[in-house]
């Protein structure tokens, strides 16, 4: 008998005690509506995320993370935006507060770090002036102080010589030292979520890694929650507690890091994982896997998986099958897993022979 439970109920397990998780998206739902269609890019995501915790999501170019991850901060455009479902960090319900308890919100406690620190960063202004304007715009504190406050923050993510670049303009910093202004920007009101959105892969390889273990460490040091999305899966067994995977616009795996990436069980999770461990190399982690991923204007009825799952039977093609938890909090979203003895099983014998999925 399978175990079927909303994975909502993560929060309450193992001891039955509650306790709330910091985070808490329930349901969300996120659909963009022009005249031509409505794409529905993020599809009854929910995930738990508690205080000092890592979230990596992962999941090929569309499937949904940057959505997902805009939505938190609410930089959508209203007219053209549907959100549905739950958004709660801490005791603020992101889908209902007003627009000014919003912009309190922004920076102050959920910060974001984007992949092209360009796109973030203002031309116009030095580095000094684009922190102390945050800082003085979420608190209480003169210009002279928000600017020792800049300095002490270039310090704190190793930028060289802090003094000149605080009075540097964004074009005159290499790549690696613009992103380290843009994580001093998003850590200048010390919040207590940061979410990075692929924060590293503009970056040379070996700046990347600099950059990461920095982030790892303010993290942990700041005591932040941290959602992190990422195409490398590398990354992800690094820094994460738990991991998201996201398949046009749902999670379809979700638990904690090493039950996912030790033992994946959704045929499209065990793909990119081989693809990685095939491609790392190469430096180029998800294009492995054969097929493209389905049109968000037109989802087909089953599976989203299913037209390149090589498991996928009829069945697969009639309903998305709904969420499987585990005893761990491990779930997924495949008619093909089953709970045994308190753990998902691939069920080789759920799937037909002839389809079985070709070695990597
Ligand atoms: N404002 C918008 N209007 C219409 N569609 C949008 C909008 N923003 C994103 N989308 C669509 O939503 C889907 C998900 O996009 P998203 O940017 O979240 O993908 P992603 O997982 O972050 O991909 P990548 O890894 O390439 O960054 C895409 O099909 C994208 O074209
Ligand atoms: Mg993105």
């Amino acid at each position: 008998m399978n175990e079927m439970r909303s994975p909502d109920t993560l929060a309450s397990e193992p001891h039955g005690a509650t306790v709330e998780p910091y985070v808490r998206v329930k349901d969300l739902t996120v659909r963009f509506v022009s005249r031509e269609a409505t794409v529905k890019a993020v599809n009854g995501v929910s995930f738990d995320l508690d205080k000092g915790q890592v979230l990596c999501v992962i999941g090929e170019s569309g499937s949904g993370k940057s959505v997902m991850m805009r939505s938190l901060l609410r930089l959508h455009p209203k007219k053209r935006t549907v959100i549905e479902g739950s958004m709660r960090v801490g005791a603020d319900e992101i889908t209902s507060v007003s627009d000014k308890k919003m912009s309190e919100l922004r920076g102050s406690t959920i910060s974001m770090i984007f992949q092209e620190p360009m796109t973030a960063l203002d031309p116009l202004y030095t580095i000094g002036d684009q922190i102390a304007e945050t800082v003085m715009r979420h608190e209480k504190i003169d210009r002279d102080a928000a600017w020792k406050r800049a300095l002490e923050l270039l310090e704190l993510v190793r930028v060289p010589s802090p003094e000149r670049r605080l009075k540097a303009f964004p074009h005159e910093l290499s790549g690696g030292l613009r992103q380290r202004a843009m994580i001093a920007v998003a850590l200048s009101c010390r919040p207590s979520i940061l979410l990075a959105d692929e924060p590293t892969t503009a970056l040379d390889a070996s700046v990347q890694i600099q950059v990461l273990v920095l982030l790892r460490k303010l993290q942990r040091e700041m005591g932040m929650s941290m959602i992190f999305v990422t195409h490398d899966l590398g990354v992800a067994a690094q820094i994460a507690d738990k991991v998201a995977v996201m398949y046009a616009g749902r999670i379809i795996e979700y638990g904690e890091a090493r039950d996912v990436l030790m033992h994946p069980q959704h045929p499209y999770t065990k793909a990119m994982l081989s693809s990685t461990v095939k491609d790392q190399d190469k430096g180029k982690p998800l294009e492995a896997i054969a097929g493209t991923p389905p049109d968000l204007r037109a989802l087909p009825d089953g599976c989203s998986f299913a037209p390149r799952c090589k498991y996928a039977g009829p069945d697969c093609k009639v309903a998305m099958p709904d969420p499987l938890i585990d005893g761990r909090g491990h779930m997924v979203r495949c008619s093909k897993v089953r709970v045994m003895g308190g753990l998902l099983m691939f069920d080789e014998g759920m799937a037909r022979p002839e389809t079985a999925l070709e070695p990597a």
